[in-house]
């Protein structure tokens, strides 16, 4: 028996060069854009279709910026993040959290009460990803989207070893696998942008 939700990785899959602690990292603000304006835009666009207007959100592993919609308005927005300024600075946000998911991966969110969630580029450090996805689900309504999306930037020292050795396929596989054993019903990959004029973004969205 094992408790292991994902036991057909390698061993090491979790396994990151840097394995110091992920707080002091992130506490240097980053007010920088972490993918480029035409991956930006075109996530934007997808939210705009999969994010219900007046919907209650949560952002997780948030920064200054959730690329929202800007005419579209929510209920409430919640971020999650690893840095205080940035996610104060986030004007989207109306309460926000800061937790490092390594280490405690429950979520201090009721069940049933968010509408939608976001992961922009971040699921690469997530070292229980599993655990964590699952308590998303456990926040949404049954039937609530979780978008998804990386890129083909990081920060390779805090990537985990799995996400460091696959390639974009093998990303959006291995995200799937995350929804899937995490609960997620229906699971959909969409490529919004293919790389050949700039990054490339990928969504895959799960649905409680
Ligand atoms: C590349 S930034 C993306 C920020 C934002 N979503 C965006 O689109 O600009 C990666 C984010 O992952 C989150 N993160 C990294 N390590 C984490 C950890 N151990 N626990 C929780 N969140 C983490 C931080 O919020 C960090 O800002």
């Amino acid at each position: 028996m094992t408790d292991d939700p994902l036991p057909d990785l390698p061993a090491g899959a979790f396994a990151r060069q840097d394995g110091g602690d992920d707080l002091a990292f992130y506490a240097p603000p980053r007010f920088v854009a972490h993918i480029d304006e035409g991956a930006t835009a075109a996530l934007t666009a997808f939210y705009r279709q999969v994010l219900p207007a007046g919907g209650r959100l949560l952002d997780l592993m948030s920064s200054w910026i959730s690329h929202l919609p800007v005419e579209r308005i929510f209920a409430a927005v919640v971020g999650h993040g690893m840095n205080a300024a940035e996610l104060a600075g986030n004007p989207r946000l109306a309460r926000w959290f800061v937790q490092d998911l390594n280490r405690d991966p429950v979520l201090p969110l009721d069940a049933d009460s968010v509408d939608a969630a976001m992961c922009c580029v971040g699921v690469q450090y997530l070292q229980q990803p599993v655990a964590v996805f699952a308590e998303v689900r456990r926040a949404l309504v049954p039937g609530a989207p979780f978008v998804v999306s990386f890129s083909n930037r990081c920060f390779p020292t805090k990537a985990v070893a799995i996400w460091r050795a696959l390639d974009t396929g093998g990303h959006a596989a291995l995200v799937r696998l995350y929804l899937e054993r995490a609960g997620f019903a229906t699971v959909a990959v969409d490529v919004l942008a293919n790389g050949s004029t700039g990054d490339p973004l990928v969504t895959v969205t799960g649905r409680a």
